[in-house]
């Protein structure tokens, strides 16, 4: 069965195939339209169709719209209740349930050739469940889901057996984690529905001095769901505009509320696996970005196992919704191969970009190596190989790469990627070195979804990438998945003693992060990098001429 998966209502617009059960691409729409998530989540933006990744997903496979046996769209309107029986009050529901509703025609109209009949509904918790339970390598799983919101709950547990869905519970709106938590980002000043990651990086400057009076109002309640009322930051620490500084209060205010998630969670977990007994949790859900969380969930929850789809926001419902209707339309699943699901190009492809661009480029013996000195020369690295990563998370595709012994890198790479000062950089490692440097958090960690502690006698060694906590967001690099990566790895260790590479995506402030090598090319053009490594190729930045 060929299948096509639609993230379209909210954000991060984004399509996947599936082909015979089995993960052919996917994309976010933003690599493709260069505007970060695609669109904002507002009720006229419901409509927006991803309809450029859309394209590029089928013809990557060879098809056209009429080959395709079902769309899923990973949304069902018919579960959508009025804006008053969520008690979210949100008028704008009813234009969105409107344009859910239409979305086949207008598929239709994208799509060429696709049959209105072929597109089915797929309800969002169940879409995002199946981006989890079923792309994870565990045939049997119990699984969280954890979001703003989907028609009318905020998330659902529930197994997977033999690629079947049990659900086992859900939370009713308006009771929502992942919407508290967006309305503190909110308050703190940031983008709701983008930077809630910017708020888990302030909670580790605070101290949860608030949790506990906050507890009456994040809260597990013991069957399965959860209680979530508003509150009035402004009692704890004054609402904050665009760019004014923080405060003490406002990091313990966040990490009073990061803390309140991670024990809700954690009481989930606990009741989940009190229900199945299983070893794997498998978790999906913007709110199983939360890599510090996920970390309390490994390290305290009763699973032996924890799994996070790397698309774990909405885009990852375009590949669990066409995971879901692949099963119900009879085929058996695998799970995913990993998040390398985006474009990619042949080396001759990207030499003609260059010779287009009419740019000095060079060949070196191993790409790897030539990469490697750059960075122990203490130099900038746009690293473009193989294909894009799914989810927000750069994973050695598209990734920004420096020395991790300069404390001062910290400074650097948030300045050339236009970010706070607070927000920490992520190193990556090889897997079977991981835990010689890096404990307390699953190894292998590959897509970057778990906090881990540095061990203290690495903490100086490796300054730019350990937090003000003394954690790290690593990803680890399994040689045999990554082998360009692990060899620029090995030959930066060799010239520097250091097993560690900072890694963090490739873009710029503001832009989503680079796809294709246009991208690419953009990106080094007008950002201090030192050296781009595209594919086999390296364009080196001339020195500029001493005035
Ligand atoms: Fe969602």
């Amino acid at each position: 069965m060929k299948v096509l998966g639609i993230n379209a209502l909210y954000h991060d617009p984004a399509a996947a195939l599936v082909v015979d059960g089995r993960v052919v691409a996917a994309a976010e729409e933003e690599r493709f339209s260069r505007r970060k998530h695609g669109k904002r989540p507002l009720p006229w933006s419901a409509w927006e169709l991803p309809e450029l990744s859309a394209a590029w997903v089928l013809a990557e496979a060879g098809l056209t719209p009429a080959d395709l046996d079902a769309v899923a769209y990973s949304f069902d309107p018919r579960l959508m209740p009025s804006p008053e029986e969520t008690g979210l009050h949100n008028e704008g529901d009813v234009m969105r349930k409107t344009y859910a509703e239409k979305a086949p025609s207008f598929l239709a109209h994208y799509l060429p050739g696709l049959s209105e009949d072929r597109v089915r509904y797929v309800p969002h918790h169940v879409a995002h469940a199946a981006s989890a339970g079923l792309a994870a390598p565990y045939p049997t799983n119990s699984v969280l889901v954890l979001d703003g919101r989907g028609e009318a709950v905020s998330h659902l547990a529930g197994r997977y057996t033999d690629g079947q869905l049990e659900v086992l519970a859900s939370q009713a709106l308006p009771h929502s984690l992942g919407l508290l938590y967006e309305d503190l980002t909110d308050h703190l000043g940031f983008l709701r529905s983008s930077d809630e990651y910017k708020v888990m990086a302030m909670a580790s400057y605070g101290k949860p001095r608030f949790a506990a009076e906050l507890e009456p109002y994040i809260h597990a309640t013991g069957d399965g769901g959860f209680r979530t009322e508003r509150i009035d930051f402004t009692e704890f620490a004054p609402r904050l505009g665009k760019g004014d500084e923080w405060t003490e209060a406002h990091a313990d205010l966040a990490a009073s509320v990061q803390l309140r998630l991670e024990e809700t969670l954690l009481d989930l977990a606990h009741w989940l696996h009190g229900r199945t007994g299983d070893s794997a949790l498998t978790l999906a859900g913007g709110v199983a970005l939360n890599c510090v969380a996920n970390s309390r969930i490994h390290a305290e929850g009763p699973f032996e196992q924890v799994w996070v789809q790397p698309a774990a926001g909405d885009a990852g419902t375009a590949l669990g919704g066409a995971l879901s209707v692949a099963t119900d339309l009879g085929d058996t699943t695998a799970p995913m191969p990993g998040a390398d699901l985006g474009r990619g190009w042949t080396d001759e492809e990207i030499e003609a970009w260059l010779a287009t661009a009419a740019i000095d480029y060079e060949r070196p013996h191993d790409v790897a190596d030539a990469v490697a000195a750059v960075l122990a020369d203490n130099g900038i690295v746009a690293w473009f190989q193989g294909r894009s990563e799914f989810g927000p998370r750069a994973l050695g595709h598209r990734s920004l790469l420096a020395h991790p012994g300069h404390e001062a890198n910290l400074e650097r790479m948030n300045n050339v990627k236009g970010r706070e000062q607070f927000r920490p950089v992520a190193p990556m490692v090889l897997a079977e070195r991981a835990s010689e440097i890096f404990g307390r958090g699953p190894i292998p960690s590959r897509y970057m979804l778990f906090v881990h502690d540095v061990h203290p006698d690495w903490r100086e060694r490796i300054p730019t990438v350990t937090h003000v906590d003394g954690t790290a967001r690593i990803q680890t690099v399994d040689r045999a998945e990554e082998p360009l990566v692990a060899r620029m790895l090995e030959c930066f260790e060799r010239r520097t003693g250091l097993p560690v590479v900072v890694n963090t995506s490739l873009n710029t402030a503001g832009r989503p992060m680079v796809d294709d090598p246009r991208d690419a090319l953009e990106c080094f053009g007008s950002a201090p990098v030192d050296l781009l490594a595209i594919g086999p190729f390296v364009v080196r930045r001339p020195r500029p001429t001493p005035r």
